[in-house]
C-alpha cells in the first residue's frame, strides 16, 4: 500500500533539535463493539468502538538524543526502571514501521522509561496504552521541528502511528468513546486513526465504569496477532465483519437515547460473536476460563434479580470487564466484592472508568 501523504514529514529545510526530553501518560481502552480481523498494515475488516479507560494506563518518557552520523542508533527501554532487553523487538519493529512518517528518529539515540499503573502480568494488554504513549512522545519531538502543527493534527497523526504499533492502539489517544474505521455513519471515521464521538453522548455513559476482574494473570496463550491472522478464510469472517458494523450503527443511537437495556443487549452479544470467532476458527481456541462463565452468569442472574443496569464485555483473553452506570456502584460494588472478587485469581479486580484520553506529563506533574 502507498504511504499515506498527509502523515509524511519532509526533513528537508527542518533543523532537528539537539535533544528532546517528552513525557505521556496514555490509558488502556474497552472496545464495546469489537475489531477482530485485519488486513495489511493494520487496516481492520470492520468499524470498532470502545470505552477509553482513565485508571489503566502506561506513563512513557522518552528522551531523544541526537547521535553523530558515525554512531548506530541506540534503543533502550527501561520498565519501572529495569532494562528490559525482551522488549526491545517489538517497539524496534514499531519505530522501524513507521519509519517513512518519521524520518527524524534515524538522527537520535531512543531511551524510554515507562510504567503501567496496572499489573504487567494482569492479562490487561500494555500494547494500547503503552504503544500509544510512545507515539505520542514521538510526535512531541515533532511538534519542536514544526510548532504551527495543530492539536488536531497531533493527536491524528499519533493516533495514526500508535494504530501502526497494535490496531486498537489508536483508539487510546482520546476518550470517552472513540471509533475506528471507516463507518458510514460516523462522520471523519476512518481505517487509519480513531476518531472521537462528540455528539449526542447520553449523560449515563460519562464516567461509565468498569470494573476489571483479574480471572487469569498468566500470558493470553494466544496472540491477539495471531488471532487476527485466524479470521483470513474463516468461514464466518464475512457476517461476522457485517455483524460488527451494524452493531455499531445500533450502538450510536443507544449512546445518545441512554438505554441501557439495549446497550447491555449489544455489548454482550459482541463480547460472545469475538469469543465465538475463536471457537469456531482453525485450528480453535479458547480464551475464556471456567471462571469467564461463572462470572457472565453471576451477572446476569444478579441483573435480573436486582433490575440493576449492568453487563459484562471480554477482551482476548479471561478476564471479564463489568460496565455498569456510575449511579449504580455501591449495589454494584457489593456485589462484586461477594461474589465476583472470589473468582477472580487472588480475588483481584481494577476498579476503572471511562476517561478523557492521553495527556502530557510536565516535570513535577504526575
Ligand atoms: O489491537 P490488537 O491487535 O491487540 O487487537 C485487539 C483485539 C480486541 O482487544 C480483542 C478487540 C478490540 O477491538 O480491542
Amino acid at each position: 500500500m502507498s504511504a499515506v501523504r498527509e502523515f509524511l514529514f519532509g526533513l528537508s529545510g527542518k533543523s532537528l533539535p539537539q535533544s528532546g526530553n517528552y513525557a505521556w501518560k496514555s490509558p488502556s481502552n474497552i472496545a464495546l463493539v469489537k475489531y477482530w480481523g485485519k488486513s495489511e498494515p493494520q487496516i481492520p475488516k470492520n468499524a470498532s468502538l470502545s470505552f477509553t479507560l482513565s485508571q489503566s494506563h502506561t506513563a512513557t518518557r522518552i528522551c531523544f538524543e541526537k547521535k553523530t552520523v558515525s554512531e548506530e542508533s541506540r534503543l533502550e527501554i527501561f520498565l519501572d526502571g529495569i532494562l528490559k532487553e525482551a522488549f526491545r523487538p517489538k517497539v524496534a519493529g514499531f519505530i522501524e514501521r513507521i519509519n517513512e512518517y518519521v524520518p527524524y528518529l534515524n538522527f537520535y539515540h531512543i531511551n524510554i522509561h515507562t510504567h503501567n499503573t496496572f499489573p504487567h502480568s494482569s492479562g490487561i494488554a500494555s500494547s494500547a496504552s503503552g504503544l500509544s504513549a510512545i507515539a505520542l512522545c514521538i510526535m512531541s519531538l515533532e511538534k519542536e521541528m514544526n510548532p504551527g502543527m495543530s492539536e488536531s493534527f497531533f493527536k491524528q497523526k499519533a493516533s495514526f502511528l500508535a494504530r501502526l504499533g497494535s490496531g486498537s492502539a489508536c483508539r487510546s489517544i482520546e476518550g470517552e468513546i472513540v471509533v475506528w474505521g471507516k463507518h458510514e455513519s460516523v462522520k471523519k471515521s476512518s481505517d487509519l486513526f480513531g476518531v472521537k464521538i462528540t455528539e449526542d453522548i447520553h449523560p449515563v455513559f460519562h464516567h461509565f465504569q468498569d470494573t476489571i476482574l483479574l480471572v487469569d494473570e498468566g500470558e493470553k496463550e494466544v496472540s491477539s496477532s495471531l488471532g487476527h491472522n485466524l479470521m483470513i478464510g474463516h468461514p464466518y469472517a464475512e457476517e461476522r465483519f457485517k455483524q460488527a458494523n451494524e452493531n455499531l450503527k445500533k450502538l450510536l443511537p443507544v449512546l445518545s437515547s441512554g438505554n441501557l437495556n439495549e446497550f447491555n443487549r449489544i455489548v454482550e452479544s459482541e463480547a460472545l460473536s469475538l469469543h465465538a470467532m475463536m471457537l469456531t476458527s482453525q485450528p480453535s481456541f479458547i480464551l475464556m476460563k471456567p471462571n469467564t462463565l461463572e462470572i457472565i452468569e453471576k451477572i446476569r442472574a444478579f441483573r435480573k434479580r436486582s433490575q440493576l443496569d449492568l453487563c459484562f464485555t471480554l477482551d482476548a483473553g479471561a478476564n471479564v470487564h463489568v460496565l455498569y452506570p456510575k449511579k449504580n456502584t455501591e449495589p454494584v460494588k457489593a456485589f462484586i466484592i461477594s461474589e465476583l472478587a472470589p473468582l477472580c485469581q487472588n480475588n483481584k479486580y481494577i476498579m476503572d472508568e471511562s476517561g478523557p484520553g492521553a495527556a502530557q506529563i510536565f516535570e513535577g506533574s504526575s
